[in-house]
C-alpha cells in the first residue's frame, strides 16, 4: 500500500477520506458566519448524509467543496486535492447537484442535458444520446424528457439536476437536497438509486434536513447546527448512546402516565393507546411491575431504539427547529 499512496495520493484506497475539511469557516460578506471550524470527514464508499435543520450551513459547505465560494478560512480536501485550487483536476470525478439546478427553461429537459453533456470536453460526442437517454431513464424522466423545462414541477427539475450529476460514471457524487420537491414515492426513487450507486462504489455526498431519510439510506452522517458540527461518524454509532423512548401500549393511560412519572419518567406524552417517556434510571422490569400493582392493563411495554432525533435532541439540547 505504502508506495503508490505516497506517489498518487490523490487516487485514494479504501479506508480514505473521499473529502476531509479543517476548520473549515464561512462568514459572508454581510457578516453572517455560515459555517463555523467545520472539521469533516467522509469516508470512501460511505453514503455520507450531511444533516442539519434549515440555515445550519450544508449548502455553504458543499459550494465550498465544489470550488463555487472560497472559505473564508480552513481547507477543504476532495479526492484527496485542495479546493477551490485543484477543482480542474477534481470536478471531473464527482457529480453534482447543488439547490436550484441551472437550467434552460426554453430548452426540453434532453435538450437540457445533451448541452450540459457537450459542455463536458471529457464526454464521447457519440455515445451523447445514449448517455442522455440512460440518465433520463434512471431518474425516471424518460416520459417526459420532450417537455421545456421551465413546464416542469420542482420535482422534476429536481430529478433533471439528478440526471445531469448521473450521465458520467464518478468517484463522488454531491447531492445538495436531492429529494426537494419530491413526493413520496420520488423520495423512495431517489433513496434506492442513492443505494444502487453505491453499490457499484461511487461514494455518496447528500446534504438533507429530514432525519429520518438520512436514518434509511446513510451509512454515515454528520450533524449541523447554526453553522458548526455537532457530532458525525457511523449512523449505528450516532444514536447508540442515546437510550429511546419508553413506549407502553394500554387502554388506561391516564394511569399509566400518572405511575410513570411516580417512577420517575421524564417527559411522559400520551397518544390515543401509547403512553411514551424518557426512561427513568433504573431497573425497567420493577417499573413495568408498578404499572401492573396499580391496576395498569399493559398491553406492550418497551424502549424503542433511538432515532438519530433523539441523539440530535439529546447533543444539542434542542428540536430539530430552524435557528434565528
Ligand atoms: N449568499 C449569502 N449571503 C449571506 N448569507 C448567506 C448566503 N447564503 C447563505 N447565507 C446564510 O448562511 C447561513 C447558512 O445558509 P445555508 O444556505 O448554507 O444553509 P442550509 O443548511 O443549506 O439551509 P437549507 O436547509 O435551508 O438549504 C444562513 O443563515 C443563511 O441565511
Ligand atoms: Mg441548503
Amino acid at each position: 500500500m505504502g508506495d503508490a499512496s505516497a506517489t498518487e495520493p490523490e487516487q485514494g484506497e479504501p479506508g480514505d477520506s473521499v473529502i476531509a475539511t479543517r476548520g473549515l469557516t464561512k462568514r459572508y460578506r454581510g457578516g453572517q458566519l455560515a459555517v463555523d471550524g467545520l472539521d469533516l470527514t467522509v469516508p470512501a464508499g460511505s453514503v455520507f448524509g450531511f444533516l442539519g435543520p434549515n440555515g445550519s450551513g450544508k449548502t455553504t459547505t458543499i459550494r465550498m467543496l465544489m470550488g463555487l465560494i472560497e472559505p473564508t478560512s480552513g481547507t477543504a480536501r476532495v479526492l484527496g486535492r485542495p479546493m477551490p485550487r485543484a477543482s480542474r483536476a477534481v470536478l471531473p470525478h464527482v457529480g453534482a447537484l447543488i439547490e436550484g439546478p441551472a437550467l434552460y427553461g426554453f430548452l426540453s429537459g434532453r435538450d437540457n442535458l445533451l448541452r450540459y453533456d457537450a459542455a463536458d470536453p471529457t464526454a464521447d460526442p457519440r455515445t451523447r444520446r445514449t448517455r442522455v437517454a440512460s440518465a433520463l431513464e434512471r431518474v425516471g424522466l424518460t416520459a417526459a424528457g420532450g417537455k421545456k423545462a421551465k413546464a416542469y414541477s420542482l420535482g422534476m427539475k429536481q430529478r433533471l439536476g439528478l440526471a445531469g450529476a448521473l450521465l458520467q460514471p464518478r468517484r463522488l457524487l454531491v447531492l445538495d437536497e436531492p429529494t426537494n420537491g419530491l413526493d413520496p414515492q420520488g423520495m423512495r426513487e431517489i433513496r434506492s438509486l442513492v443505494r444502487e450507486l453505491a453499490s457499484d462504489g461511487t461514494t455518496v455526498f447528500l446534504s438533507s434536513h429530514l432525519l429520518d431519510e438520512i436514518e434509511q439510506v446513510c451509512t454515515h452522517a454528520a450533524v449541523m447546527a447554526q453553522g458548526r458540527l455537532i457530532t458525525q461518524g457511523a449512523v449505528a454509532d450516532l444514536s447508540a448512546g442515546v437510550r429511546g423512548r419508553l413506549v407502553v401500549t394500554t387502554p388506561d393511560t391516564g394511569d399509566a402516565a400518572r405511575v410513570l412519572k411516580e417512577q420517575g419518567a421524564a417527559d411522559v406524552v400520551v397518544a390515543e393507546d401509547r403512553v411514551t417517556a424518557e426512561p427513568p434510571e433504573r431497573d425497567l422490569a420493577e417499573v413495568n411491575a408498578a404499572l401492573v400493582t396499580a391496576g395498569v392493563r399493559v398491553r406492550g411495554f418497551g424502549v424503542e431504539r433511538a432515532s438519530l432525533e433523539d441523539a440530535f435532541v439529546a447533543l444539542t439540547g434542542e428540536g430539530f427547529d430552524v435557528a434565528g
